[in-house]
């Protein structure tokens, strides 16, 4: 870009005062309004928060060199920056605000750093879990709309750790997927098979983002859960996961994931279940209805939520794409 057709007042002679509306005047000749406004309110924040805590000098650079142990640490299996997110509860306050869910329907969690995209396909009753050390739990579910019609046919991702708590991905010989799945649900939103009943197990913790756990006193466990995925087309991407009743990190999860509404109870299989499902009586049982939400359910929800947030703050904007920038007009 030819300095010389930038129109905006020469920047000189920068101050604690004035640096950050003279970042915003060489930003605003941004041609797409979205990235003009989170450029503008991130450089607020981040300027305000210098200003705020008197940054030094020697804490800036710290700073810079935790997140370059961050990234320097992330391989493909292995992704630092989403455990910072988690840990910092900006995943969970990103998932609630994208995905709002309106009373009735299946709340979502935070993906968490082990999903992959190596689950294969299977049947209905098959086993996706290979660990001859875990607790055999048959699960059953089922999948609805908020009108209380089952839905066929949604892609369903499925993973959980084995009886050590540790994803397939985590071990360095590992081949192939273990501990995760795709289904299908059926006609009538019914999906079921066969898995270990969760454990807790500890984030990764021998990184920066574990470094950092324990100066803040932190634990950096996980209460037991399995994690499930939801796609079809016209509803909304659901990611969540259930979690089990009293377990001893159900209230202190180090990435902030529990809600009640996925607080499940491992229940038995009674004569009927068994004969249905071709296990033995009294056998765990996980049982759970999913209800999905609609695409024009949820963005006219993330729209009024949007207003209603950003009237409380007094600013006035537009909704576009579904996402607000500000009103000018
Ligand atoms: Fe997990």
């Amino acid at each position: 870009m030819d300095p010389s057709q930038v129109k905006i007042p020469p920047m000189k002679d920068m101050t604690v005062d004035n640096i950050t509306e003279n970042v915003h005047l060489i930003n605003s000749q941004c041609a797409d309004p979205r990235l003009k406004y989170v450029l503008e309110r991130l450089v607020t924040h981040l300027h305000d928060f210098a200003r705020e805590t008197r940054l030094s000098t020697k804490e800036w650079m710290a700073g810079l060199q935790f997140l370059t142990e961050v990234g320097q640490i992330c391989t493909d299996v292995r992704q630092e920056f989403i455990l910072l997110s988690d840990i910092l509860g900006l995943s969970i306050l990103v998932d609630s605000i994208d995905h709002p869910k309106p009373a009735g329907s299946t709340e979502g969690t935070v993906l968490g750093p082990f999903h992959t995209h190596e689950a294969e396909e299977l049947p209905h009753g098959d086993s996706m879990s290979h660990d001859p050390n875990g607790e055999p739990l048959l699960v059953v579910c089922t999948l609805k709309d908020t009108a209380g019609n089952p839905i066929s046919d949604v892609k369903i991702d499925i993973w959980e750790t084995d009886s050590t708590g540790h994803y397939d991905v985590q071990y360095p010989d590992h081949e192939g997927p273990d501990g995760r799945c795709i289904m299908r649900s059926d006609a009538e939103g019914i999906f079921w098979f066969n898995a270990i009943t969760p454990v807790p197990y500890p984030i990764p913790h021998d990184g920066p983002v574990g470094k950092l756990l324990k100066r803040l006193h932190r634990h950096p466990y996980r209460p037991s859960h399995m994690h499930f995925m939801f796609e079809k087309e016209g509803y909304d991407h659901l990611i969540t996961a259930l979690y089990l009743r009293n377990d001893p990190y159900e209230t202190s999860d180090a990435v902030f994931g529990v809600k009640d509404s996925l607080v499940v109870e491992i229940g038995k299989a009674d004569a009927r279940i068994a004969a249905k499902y071709g296990v033995k009586e009294g056998h765990a049982l996980l049982t759970y209805d999913f209800v999905l939400v609609s695409d024009e359910q949820t963005s006219a929800l993330r729209d009024q939520n949007s207003r209603d947030a950003l009237d409380k703050l007094g600013r006035k904007v537009k909704i576009v794409n579904g996402l607000p920038i500000p009103d000018l007009d």
